[in-house]
């Protein structure tokens, strides 16, 4: 990329124009007024909730089916994460068991976007509202999709971005992102991102070293413009795989309504876990990318305090053992789609 020669002959490597520039076409096109680049969608988390004065003492509600992030950022603040269980229809976090689940110490709640649809961001601010807390989008898996006509990470305190390589708007390596519209947490932000200092040598907060890279930030730039026809393409193959696998035993994630979904990933749900695990060596045998995401819902993993029982969350749980996903990225040929839909006819056979 020419643009990427031209930086580095230049030297403007921290935080100078490509990065702005960046910053002002994706808030541009989530339609807010600020977008602060970070290091990842993780640092995009930690230092939201750090941002919103989120620490030790408090709690932060989030959904127990998500990559390990969601929930890892509120660990690491010093917060305590607690759960709610997911719908089975739309895989996304249950809202009728979120008001039980804020208590007096809580601070902020993140919805998370999985799999590429939009979650119902209108409910969930409008609880957060009721109780006086903040209501933080991770839209790492979500770009581009959206709720009640609206782009997700435009209607909360922040959206939280990763631009990450298998996302829908990918990075050559770890980018991220924070999207808000309000000035005061973009000026926090701001700061955090970049040691605390507002002028050279002068640290007013104790910040951390997570700038978007710039490098990064040109090959972002590069290809927001093309974001709406590659995701237009996943949703097609989505629409595909759903017609040509409509005679099987599986279940699907509910779309959501217009624009709801962006399919990062593609799930499907079998009957039990034992279909599911031979179906995934059946798959892989014939050579095709399936995965499981994710084997453990959140309360599963060791690295954090505070686990709930196994059989807390009895869908997510579920999910975790039944679902998977197939191929979908907008190169993916007619063939190759036809190759995974034939393999999975001749399984079920
Ligand atoms: C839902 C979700 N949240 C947060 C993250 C963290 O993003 P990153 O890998 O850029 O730190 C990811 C990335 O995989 C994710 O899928």
């Amino acid at each position: 990329m020419p643009a990427i020669e031209a930086l580095l002959s230049g030297g403007d490597y921290i935080l100078g124009e490509a990065v702005s520039d960046f910053e002002a076409g994706l808030a541009d096109y989530l339609g807010v007024e600020h977008c602060v680049g970070v290091n990842s969608g993780t640092d995009a988390l930690i230092l939201t909730l750090e941002a919103l004065g989120v620490g030790p003492g408090y709690e932060v509600v989030t959904v127990v089916n998500s990559f390990h992030a969601s929930a890892l950022a509120i660990a690491r603040v010093g917060a305590k994460p607690v759960f709610v269980d997911c719908r089975p229809e739309d895989f996304l976090m249950d809202l009728d068991q979120l008001e039980a689940a804020i208590s007096a110490r809580t601070r902020a709640v993140i919805l998370v976007h999985l799999f590429g649809r939009a979650a119902d961001v209108t409910r969930a601010a409008r609880i957060c509202a009721e109780a006086g807390i903040a209501l933080v989008e991770d839209c790492a898996q979500a770009i581009g999709a959206r709720w009640d006509g609206k782009r997700v990470g435009s209607v909360s305190a922040a959206g939280c971005w990763s631009f990450a390589p298998s996302k829908n708007l990918a990075a050559a390596g770890d980018a991220g992102a924070v999207s808000t519209s309000y000035r005061e947490i973009a000026e926090r932000l701001g700061l955090l991102r970049h040691f605390g200092q507002r002028v050279q040598n002068e640290h007013s907060v104790k910040g951390h070293n997570s700038r978007l890279d710039s490098i990064q930030a040109l090959v972002l730039r590069h290809k927001l413009g093309r974001l709406e026809a590659w995701n237009e393409r996943r949703v097609a193959l989505a629409g595909e795989y759903q017609e040509r696998l409509a005679g099987l035993p599986l279940g699907f994630q509910d779309p959501g309504g217009p624009g709801g979904h962006v399919y990062h990933l593609f799930q499907v749900r079998t009957e039990s876990s034992e279909v599911r695990d031979a179906l995934l060596s059946h798959l892989l045998g014939d050579g095709i990318d399936a995965v499981v995401r994710y084997p453990f819902p959140l309360h599963q993993q060791p690295a954090l305090p505070h686990r709930p029982a196994v059989g807390a969350f009895p869908v997510a749980e579920a999910l975790a053992r039944e679902t998977l996903a197939l191929p979908i990225r907008p190169d993916l040929a007619p063939s190759e789609l036809q190759y995974v839909c034939d393999s999975m006819a001749t399984f079920f056979k």
